[in-house]
């Protein structure tokens, strides 16, 4: 049984920003192929910021709360800032997964990231620098 910290508990128990915005400026989807479980991000930017996030996970209790967190870490961000959140951060921040449960964290920056690629894409502009370590 994987012990979780009392910061993964609290955003898998009370997630921020669930949910999926109408009209999205971008979408980015990603799939675990260790469990098969799912995520999808969607943003609105205004001013080369994420002025919105929102997310749906299908998945276990740590890709819930690793969702939750990135929603809260890219908030507010620039689109080049929100590319330097890595995997390895979302875990950090976190306060830590349990060894098992590290795969997890593998879906919450790609899955941003991929939104933020849809909308540049989408806009025409050139992408901006990702940081994935
Ligand atoms: Fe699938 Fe955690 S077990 S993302």
């Amino acid at each position: 049984m994987p012990v979780y910290g009392e910061k993964v508990m609290d955003h898998f128990m009370h997630p921020r920003n669930v949910g999926e915005i109408e009209n999205p400026d971008g979408v980015g989807d990603v799939g675990n192929p260790v469990c098969g479980d799912m995520m999808s991000f969607y943003i609105k930017v205004k001013d080369n910021r994420l002025v919105d996030i929102k997310f749906k996970t299908f998945g276990c209790g740590a890709a819930i709360a690793v969702s939750s967190i990135v929603t809260e870490m890219a908030m507010g961000k620039t689109l080049e800032e929100a590319m330097t959140i890595t995997n390895k951060l979302v875990a950090q921040e976190l306060g830590g997964l349990p060894q098992n449960k590290l795969h997890c964290s593998n879906l919450g920056a790609d899955a941003l990231h991929n939104a933020i690629k849809n909308y540049l894409e989408k806009t025409g502009q050139k992408p901006v620098g990702e940081k994935v370590t």
